[in-house]
């Protein structure tokens, strides 16, 4: 049984253990999944049991600067504001922190910038992490391969994996026991008309993590079942449409791989629902639009929020319908 202890020390052996610079400094994109990570092999490391595929959001992510300082404790900012050590973002980045220092060794001062809500199912806690991890590189002048920084990354939260790369990205759930073979991949071909418009319904925290939320679903979902074949089915029409530019094929596979996830978490016990009444009234406008012959896709993840998928020669008509997202083209910025 690995710890992740043991995979850092893997990673870091013969690497810097002190910082050779002032401060630390990166950014790192947030990225949605297409086909989805829900459920893990292995919870301590993070280890999931299918593969998934995202793209990363170019520029909505989470940057952040990293320096050693003199305090009893770490010191960490977000968004200008010092976070109460006791707040479960400060534990998070806390305990990730933990792993790279032998015990009352260095402190940190994390100083963070997300331009996305935080736990609100906008994957800010994979841009985070990732961020993290490429500034701790930094620091430290480990000057670590992406293989092994996604590796890092996956650590702290498993979709971070997938944001320390740009554009469609293949996370290889791998089958070692210490994960070494489970990190992000670049996929191509690119899509430069691709737009993902964010919906957000509610910014607010979710009430129960994908943490726990995955480890309800795999223990007492019946649907769970059934779910790893439907990810390896989805991963190959995933692939073929975008070798194609096949957006039917594409927003489909997306969507309903999205569906699927959520009606799967429905048949737990307890049951989980992060939709909200505005999160359907959405998805019922989309497929009306959609039956009008706008070609328009959702994909959801672990919050109320869509995500809505479309081609930029329909930017006007989907922002005439939906006038407060925002949109990003993951290949042009
Ligand atoms: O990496 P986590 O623990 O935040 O889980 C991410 C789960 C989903 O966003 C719902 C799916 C995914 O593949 O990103």
């Amino acid at each position: 049984m690995f710890t992740k202890k043991h995979i850092v020390k893997h990673i870091l052996c013969n690497k810097p253990a002190y910082p050779h610079k002032e401060e630390g400094h990166a950014f790192a994109p947030s990225n949605i999944a297409l086909v989805k990570y829900w459920g893990k092999r292995d919870d301590e490391l993070n280890l999931p049991l299918t593969s998934s595929f995202s793209v990363t959001l170019a520029h909505k992510g989470s940057e952040t600067f990293l320096s050693l300082h003199s305090g009893e404790t770490d010191d960490i900012v977000l968004n200008d504001k010092k976070v109460d050590l006791t707040h479960p973002f400060a534990t998070k980045i806390i305990q990730y922190l933990d792993l790279f220092r032998e015990k009352n060794s260095l402190r940190f001062h994390v100083n963070t910038r997300s331009n996305i809500p935080i736990g609100a199912g906008l994957a800010s806690s994979a841009c985070g992490f990732a961020a993290l991890v490429l500034a701790l590189n930094q620091l430290f002048s480990w000057e670590l391969t992406n293989q092994e920084l996604s590796i890092l990354a996956r650590l702290g939260s498993g979709s971070a994996c997938r944001s320390i790369f740009p554009g469609f990205v293949y996370w290889e759930k791998g089958l070692r026991e210490d994960g070494m073979d489970s990190f992000g991949n670049v996929c191509e071909p690119t899509w430069p008309n691709l737009c993902i418009g964010l919906c957000i319904i509610s910014a607010l925290e979710k009430p129960l993590s994908s943490r726990e939320a995955m480890v309800i679903t795999k223990n007492t979902s019946f649907l769970y079942r059934v779910w790893p074949d439907k990810v390896t089915k989805d991963l190959v029409k995933i692939k073929s449409a975008i070798d194609e530019k096949d957006f039917t094929l594409f927003g489909e596979t997306a969507e309903n791989n999205a569906l699927t996830m959520h009606a799967t978490m429905m048949a737990s016990h307890p049951p989980i629902i992060y939709s909200q009444p505005k999160t359907l009234e959405m998805m019922h406008l989309i497929w009306k639009l959609r039956h009008q012959g706008l070609p328009l896709y959702f994909t959801q993840d672990a919050g109320p929020n869509l995500k809505l998928l479309f081609l930029k020669e329909h930017l006007h008509d989907v922002l005439t319908f939906f006038p407060e997202i925002e949109v990003i083209q993951p290949f042009l910025e």
